[in-house]
Parts: structure tokens; sequence; C-alpha cells
């Protein structure tokens, strides 16, 4: 049975007036809406725009890989951010939006929603949600587009087998389908909330919340992929700009501000 679609003037009225998702675009298919929401930004639309989409032919996560975007099981939506920070702060809007996104699924799901640095969305193990941020830094006026991209109501096998053991959906993780539609409203808020704590000084607020969702606790064995370059070392949590801190074998602490990490596995 074919999943049923958004219904976009019930969300538009959700979410009219609300901080994050008015406007709101909505497509039943495009490629990505992060590059919809990009020259939405270039456009000059304001913090808040949001572009949702149904399913996306051109799906991008973090590090060039592909995003699996079929019709109406995800929800893949993007969001301009203006925020009222230095451009050096930028990075840390990512952050507060896994740290909403999180808020706002454990709540619902009942279960702990860990966060992996940067931003996955994890639970028990597997990778539920991710966030894509692409904008500019430069210049007095930082602004950036922050998409998510979130597993609702895919089972196993709307995925491929080679990342079966690594990813989930909302609905595979409980056992029932899930409304895409109340979940979006709920999302927004708590994701608007964490925002409003960044821009009003709540930095270091948000980074002990993001500390506290932290999928690996400080103290853990971690290797680094920088792309094309790898670092082990002990996970010492994120600075205050948002980039992860790994201590090094010399006792050095070095700031990563691009990668991958993952648990080192122990040499038996
Ligand atoms: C990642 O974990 O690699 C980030 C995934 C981000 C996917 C979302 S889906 C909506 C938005 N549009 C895109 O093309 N990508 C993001």
């Amino acid at each position: 049975m074919t999943p049923p679609p958004l219904n976009p003037e019930w969300l538009r009225q959700a979410l009219a007036g609300g901080r994050f998702g008015d406007p709101l675009f909505y497509e039943e298919r495009i490629g990505s809406t992060n590059d919809r929401a990009l020259e939405l930004l270039e456009a000059g639309y304001p913090q808040g725009t949001l572009v949702l989409a149904e399913e996306q032919t051109r799906g991008r996560g973090r590090r060039e890989r592909a995003w699996l975007s079929p019709p109406r099981l995800g929800i893949y939506a993007s969001l301009i951010l203006r925020p009222a920070l230095p451009p050096s702060a930028l990075g840390l809007v990512t952050l507060a939006a896994a740290v909403g996104v999180a808020r706002a699924l454990e709540g619902r799901l009942g279960r702990a929603v860990k966060i992996k640095w940067p931003n996955d969305l994890i639970v028990a193990g597997q990778k539920i949600a991710g966030l894509l941020a692409e904008g500019r830094g430069g210049g007095a006026a930082p602004a950036a587009v922050v998409g998510l991209g979130l597993n609702v109501n895919h089972q196993e096998t709307d995925f491929p087998a080679e990342l079966h053991d690594r990813v989930a959906s909302l609905r595979m993780l409980s056992g029932r389908e899930w409304d895409r539609q109340v979940l979006l409203p709920e999302i927004l808020r708590a994701w608007a909330e964490e925002h409003r704590d960044l821009e009003s000084g709540g930095t270091n607020r948000v980074l002990r919340r993001w500390e506290q969702a932290s999928f690996f606790p400080p103290g853990t064995g971690v290797v680094v992929d920088l792309g094309g370059e790898t670092r082990t070392g002990v996970y010492r949590g994120v600075g205050p700009g948002g980039e992860l801190r790994l201590e090094e074998g010399s006792g050095i602490i070095r700031s990563v501000s691009f990668g991958e990490v993952e648990r080192l596995r122990e040499e038996r």
C-alpha cells in the first residue's frame, strides 16, 4: 500500500507564524531540498523558510554520499538559517539542530536518541537521521541551509543490504507506522527552541545538551577519518565552536572540524 502524502495546506496552517516552517515550499519530487533552499537563500528568503519534499532524486549526504529518499517514507526537509551569531559560530547551528531533533524524537520514541559527531542521530547503534549544513560563513551576515533526512516509515527492505546493520527507521524501531505530519511540527518546534537559545547567548547550554546526548562518552578511544588520513586518540568532547576534541598519544588535543568518527576496536 502506498503511504499517505503530507498535506501541505494543513502543515502551512500548523506552522503559520512559528519561527521555523513559514514560508513552506512543498514538492512531490525534487532533486535535493538543500539545492532548492540554497536558491531561496540567495534570493533573500528569511530564516525559518522550509523546503519539504516527498521524494528526492539526488538527495545528498555528508562527504558526497547519496541520501536515500524514497517517496513518502521519510522526512526530507531543508531550513534556511540566518543566525544572529558571528560567522565563526556558524558551525554551532547544526549541533543545535541535532540537539533539537534528538529531543523531539526521544520524547516520541521513548528511547534514547544519541548524537554521533557531528550530527548523526543514532538509536540502539543504528543511524536514523542525518543533517547536512551548507551555506556561507563569510561576510557580516552568516547564513546556511541545514537539511534533515529522517528515516520514518522505511522497512529494512527499503535500504540496500550493505546498510542493514547500520541504519534503521522510526517504524523499524517501534514496530508501528508514524504520522510524518504530526512529527514534523514537533521537530521544528524543538529545533527552533535550541536555535533561539544559541542566538540568545546560550551556546554553553546547547553544547552541554549536545554532550549529554553524545553517542561517545568522553574518554572513549576513537578513530577519526579526516578524508585521506586517519587519526586515533581519545574522544574529549566538543570545543566551543562544535569541533571534536581528540587527545592524541602525545597528550596534545587536536581540534577536528570535518571528518567521521568511529569507536576504536580493541586489538586482541
Ligand atoms: C548525512 O548524514 O550524511 C546527512 C544527510 C542529510 C540528508 C538531507 S535530506 C534533506 C536534505 N536534502 C539533501 O539533499 N540532503 C539533506
